[in-house]
């Protein structure tokens, strides 16, 4: 077989490919693999040209043993690392003095590698946030047996405690498993026909008691005619809540929230009519560092102050699925002393 029929094979498949024979010279590439490694690749000695030692070391002991094996190769896609899984598979008859070579194929397996280490890191959080309220009500129960065991002003104090500890434990567990529900229907479109401007009003009804107990009273600017979409209600009531619980929990020394929603036929995010849902408060704000972080899971941006509030960090990653769910976008603004501002901005129907 001619090397440049080895080439026809090569182009046609999708993955880069490339063949070096036992003269070590790159004899054939398909332009994906010349992307990947150079497009001046071709003729060279391979080790000139791959130069990572666990690669090299694949390709010679194929080259010797005439046996297939897989490595990894490590690249950067000018965007970020990328790594590659590369098979080496010896072919017979082919390159000079059909003395054989090895063909190379190159995967990109960055995502699954990704996709691991994400899991990682969430069962490393998760492990880690149910075992700070564990820890401590197992020392509870201990002082309780103990030392404790016949004061009974130091036993209703430390009851009190480890309920707070458990009702954190069984909220974490609540939005993890929510977290779970929203993820898994993040690619089924919502269905239910949805009036925004009743979903919000029960939303705000909801937490007023909680609000007026933080001193903080709610400024409601609503269009006067319905607002129509299509969407689940509890869903975004869920949203609308997260929002509004952080702005009372957060922002609630600012005494006023502003919730405000407008439409607009030609929404310059959705390129198509929609609504946008403001929650304002005028509290402490958050450092604009920790803004494009906020809606991944256990972030917080005032670890401590978000802690003793009684903050898993899950909240607004819920949020953020739900509205991805309904296709929209949710924007925050805020400057340190100066308030916070979550926009959320959802498709609606025209002319209803
Ligand atoms: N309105 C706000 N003002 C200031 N900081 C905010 C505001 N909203 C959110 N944050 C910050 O963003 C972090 C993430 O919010 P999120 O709602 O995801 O988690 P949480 O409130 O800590 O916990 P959860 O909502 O799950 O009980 C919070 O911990 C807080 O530090
Ligand atoms: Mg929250």
């Amino acid at each position: 077989m001619g090397d440049d029929i080895l080439d026809a094979l090569l182009a046609a498949i999708p993955l880069p490919s490339l063949a070096i024979d036992s003269t070590e010279r790159i004899i054939a590439a398909n332009t994906e693999a010349l992307t990947l490694i150079g497009q001046q690749a071709k003729g060279r000695n391979y080790v000139t040209i791959l130069r990572q030692p666990a690669l090299l070391d694949a390709i010679e002991a194929t080259l010797t043993d005439r046996t297939p094996r897989t490595t990894r190769y490590l690249s950067n896609d000018g965007a970020q690392d990328t790594t590659l899984r590369v098979s080496c598979r010896p072919v017979r008859d082919v390159g000079q003095d059909g003395a054989g070579a090895v063909l190379l194929s190159f995967e990109d397996v960055s995502h699954v590698e990704q996709a691991g280490q994400m899991r990682r890191d969430f069962v490393a959080n998760v492990s880690h946030e149910l075992r700070t309220p564990l820890t401590a009500l197992m020392g509870f129960i201990e002082t309780l047996r103990g030392p404790a065991r016949d004061d009974a002003a130091a036993s209703t104090r430390f009851l009190n405690i480890m309920q707070d500890e458990a009702e954190r434990m069984n909220r974490l567990v609540g939005d993890l498993m929510s977290l779970n529900r929203v993820e898994g229907d993040e690619r089924v479109r919502p269905t239910q026909s949805v009036v925004l401007n009743d979903v919000l009003e029960s939303t705000l009804r909801t937490l007023r008691p909680l609000a007026s107990e933080a001193g903080v009273t709610f400024d409601i600017q609503m269009p006067d005619t319905p607002v129509h979409m299509i969407g689940d209600s509890d869903q975004l009531k869920q949203v609308f809540t997260n929002l509004t619980e952080n702005a009372i929990k957060y922002g609630g020394t600012g005494g006023r929230i502003t919730v405000k929603m407008t439409t607009s036929p030609r929404e310059a995010a959705l390129r198509a009519p929609g609504a946008r849902v403001q929650v304002i408060d005028y509290g402490p704000g958050i450092d604009p560092v920790h803004l494009p972080r906020l809606t991944e899971r256990f972030y917080r941006a005032d670890d401590h102050r978000s802690r003793a509030l009684g903050g898993t960090g899950l909240g607004l990653a819920i949020v953020k699925h739900i509205i991805n769910r309904h296709r929209g976008r949710l924007r925050v603004e805020s400057e340190l002393g100066e308030g916070a501002t979550f926009t959320v901005i959802l498709p609606v129907q025209e002319n209803v």
